[in-house]
């Protein structure tokens, strides 16, 4: 069957066609980076706005693509949850509408799920049961994954993201929004260790996360300051080196008391290139294996809701699935509370 899927909770908008026996047929990701730069951070009611614009194009644009008619689309999903309530809005009635015409199922799916199976989409696939850790903007997560819909938290941040943090950072050294992939293209000019940041949390015994100490750092860092080029660069450098520090603590410790050989990256700072090659490292050493999902899957996209949902409407027979153009958004929406 294939599956439209439609991405619009934060920044970006994204649309792809899954089909469960050829697999990813095409997909199209619209970024909003430009549009909120000059606000350093996502502005919702723009958000809005723009999925509006950008939808059905890009659904034009990869049915095109792929050689596909309306008529071929057995299924809609979209993000129902978590994320801006008026984004999500705009990318849930479009879908309902677009199924309820087209007399097919429409079906909402958690952002974070499509986010931590995403990694599935790989051939070969990694086995369940595995570690997913889950770090993108909105949130910072220790998962073990059973199965699909079994889901079990083993920590999380108790206050800001992992990308949060590189965000807020990066706005303090003077970077553009998103402020992750800014950062650690300005670490690579730096040294890390020439400047000292702590590594929060690191020896708490438990799988938690905080990173509001280390983004307080760094304002000690560069306040009443005039930092010079190579000053910022290293205290991005060290920067990023706590956070993949913590990160790959946390996760060979998730690893070890589960007693499971498989880890997977999912959310946008898996995208960091220092964290990858840390993990990579450490899976080489402790003989686990690591999987990250290609760079353009890390970050917000409409692949991983349709594939997401591709899988449940195989695993539920489709009993999630509405058909009757009724809707909702959960803009908070914990994955822990997902069911099988
Ligand atoms: O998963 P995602 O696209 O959206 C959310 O659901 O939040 O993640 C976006 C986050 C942003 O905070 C961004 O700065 C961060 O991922 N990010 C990175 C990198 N690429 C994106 N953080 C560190 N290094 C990167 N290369
Ligand atoms: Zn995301």
């Amino acid at each position: 069957m294939v599956v439209l899927g439609i991405e619009t909770s934060c920044d970006e908008t994204g649309v792809a066609l899954y089909d469960s026996e050829r697999g990813l047929l095409a997909h199209a990701i619209h970024t909003q980076a430009a549009l909120h730069a000059d606000y350093g951070g996502v502005v919702p009611e723009l958000a809005s706005r723009d999925h509006i614009r950008r939808v059905l194009p890009l659904t034009r644009g990869i049915l095109h693509e792929s050689g596909s008619k309306l008529a071929d689309i057995g299924a809609v999903a979209y993000t129902q949850g978590p994320g801006l309530a008026g984004a999500l809005l705009v990318g849930a009635s479009i879908a309902q509408g677009l199924a309820y015409a087209l007399g097919v199922p429409a079906l909402g799916i958690h952002h974070l799920e499509g986010h931590l199976l995403s990694p599935l989409m790989a051939k070969p696939a990694p086995a369940f049961p595995f570690i997913a850790l889950l770090v993108s903007g909105g949130h910072s997560q220790l998962m073990r994954i059973n199965g699909i819909g079994d889901y079990e938290l083993l920590g999380e941040t108790l206050d800001d993201a992992a990308g949060e943090a590189f965000d807020k950072t990066a706005k303090l050294l003077g970077l553009g929004y998103p402020g992750g992939p800014e950062l650690a293209a300005l670490a690579k000019r730096g040294t890390p260790g020439r400047v000292k940041l702590p590594r929060p949390m690191l020896h708490s015994g438990d799988l938690d996360f905080s990173f509001s100490g280390l983004k307080t750092a760094v304002v000690m860092q560069v306040k009443d300051r005039e930092l010079n080029a190579a000053a910022r660069a290293d205290i991005a450098a060290e920067f990023q080196a706590a956070i993949v520090d913590v990160l790959a603590a946390k996760s060979l410790a998730a690893l070890e008391r589960c007693g499971v050989a498989h880890l997977v990256v999912a959310g946008g700072v898996g995208a960091n290139a220092e964290l990858r090659a840390r993990l990579h490292k450490a899976a080489a050493r402790e003989g686990f294996t690591v999987y990250f999902p290609p760079a353009e899957f890390c970050t917000d996209n409409g692949a991983m809701i349709a594939f997401a949902a591709a899988l449940r409407l195989e695993q539920d027979k489709g009993e999630r699935a509405r058909t009757d153009g009724s809707f909702s958004v959960r803009p908070r929406w914990n994955l822990a509370t997902l069911d099988g």
